[in-house]
């Protein structure tokens, strides 16, 4: 059968292979230690849980409006107001199966053939992909370790072209965890305002914030800035709602509609439960919320000193979300155990074989150099991944 081009184009995500490679290997009996997924390990909070069950209860099993259900809509309005400082009225806001798909569906809604779309690297893997399958060029622009890993003016001025229709900020960054302040935003959006360039400001970590370290939403700098953005949320990373696939975007009026028609037509509403399950997320208790990031700030310490203790391994402490993206490139062109290092792929692999670690290669994010850990997993894993990586590493020549 012969593909589409677009979908020859594109390969699968690359953290999800590698987390399915060690599953493999763990249904083989191999105890693994997986540093690779982007999911909170804790379940859903019981009271979000139970609202899901009620709505099962009480048979809310049907089709709703395609864009959410007004409920959820409004306390989507709610929680923006009292947490992001924006206003925003139901009609621009669009419920979707996961922020993935919110970010899709502006994609689809914005991307015309050819237009270019502005991706500060490392990235979190799908923005690339999805840019190419709604026929648009990903334009990649590195930043520096020494710049925080944050995008900077003159970079982000050196990267637009006539072409240029929009650019993802991602903060706090997958897989960098850098989170950007208001100034450092103020300093792009006033060069973004200028050339009319849509801001994709992928907010999905805002609740992982570490050392006082502060959230600005983009919309929230002003009106001009706000009449260009679609701000990106969901439930899955703050309320460890992964698997129930709520994400929403709120947009200016005219972006918002017609990413609900097309989402009307590709996928009709989002999980009637999952959004009752949400609205109680949104709207109830938040100390689970500050239960689960006391137990990453934990986890956080311990992964920094372990892995700035492991040879060859330099990483910085990330202000947010729950990944650390470690230098490893001082590892290259030595050996393990017989076997070459030539790049993040081959250490990942390697780790995976030796140690039976698995960790996700910078490449897949934009940058070879590194790897990423995802701390998202418990103590007790933690402290057997590093003795593991200690003692193999032990062994590079
Ligand atoms: C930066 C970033 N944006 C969006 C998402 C998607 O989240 P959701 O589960 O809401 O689709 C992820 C998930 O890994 C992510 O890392």
């Amino acid at each position: 059968m012969k593909l589409a081009r677009r979908a020859q184009g594109i390969g699968a995500s690359p953290t999800l292979a590698m987390n399915a490679r060690a599953k493999e290997m763990k249904k083989q009996g191999i105890d693994i230690l997986s540093f690779t997924v982007g999911e909170p390990d804790f379940d859903t909070p019981e009271h979000i849980a139970e609202a899901g069950i009620t709505a099962i209860r009480e048979g809310f099993t049907r089709y709703t409006p395609a864009a959410g259900i007004p409920e959820l809509k409004e306390a989507i309005c709610v929680k923006l107001k009292r947490e992001n400082g924006l206003d925003y009225d139901p009609a621009d806001v669009v419920v979707s199966n996961g922020a993935k798909h919110a970010i899709y569906n502006a994609l689809q809604a914005l991307i015309d053939e050819g237009d270019e779309v502005i991706i500060p690297a490392p990235y979190w893997v799908s923005y690339t992909e999805m840019v190419k399958l709604n026929g648009g060029v990903p334009v990649v622009v590195p930043t520096r370790a020494e710049d925080g890993f944050k995008l900077t003016p003159s970079s982000l001025k050196a990267a637009i072209t006539p072409r240029t229709k929009a650019i993802f900020i991602n903060s706090p960054n997958n897989p960098t965890g850098a989170v950007y302040s208001r100034a450092e935003l103020e300093a792009l959006a006033e060069i973004l305002v200028a050339h009319g360039i849509v801001i994709i400001a992928d907010e999905v970590y805002e609740k992982l914030l570490y050392d006082g370290a502060t959230f600005t939403s983009v919309a929230a700098l002003g009106p001009e800035v706000k009449d260009l953005t679609v701000t990106i949320n969901g439930v899955s990373k703050t309320y460890a709602m992964t698997g129930w696939r709520i994400g929403y975007a709120a947009a200016p009026r005219e972006l918002a509609q017609a990413m609900a028609n097309i989402q009307s037509h590709a996928t009709s509403n989002p999980n009637s439960i999952a959004q009752k399950a949400a609205v109680a997320a949104l709207m109830g208790p938040q100390e689970p919320v500050r239960r689960m990031l006391d137990e990453f700030a934990r986890r956080r310490e311990r992964m920094v000193a372990g892995i700035n203790a492991l040879p060859g391994f330099k990483c910085r402490k990330p202000e947010g979300a729950f990944y650390i993206f470690a230098d490893v490139s001082e590892l290259f062109g030595r050996t393990l155990r017989g076997q070459k290092i030539t790049g993040s792929v081959s250490l990942a692999e390697l780790l995976l074989v030796e140690a039976h670690v698995a960790v996700v290669p910078g490449a897949a994010f934009g940058d070879d150099r590194y790897v990423r850990f995802s701390y998202a997993t418990s103590m007790a894993s933690i402290e057997k991944g590093l003795v593991r990586l200690k003692e193999v590493l032990a062994e590079v020549r």
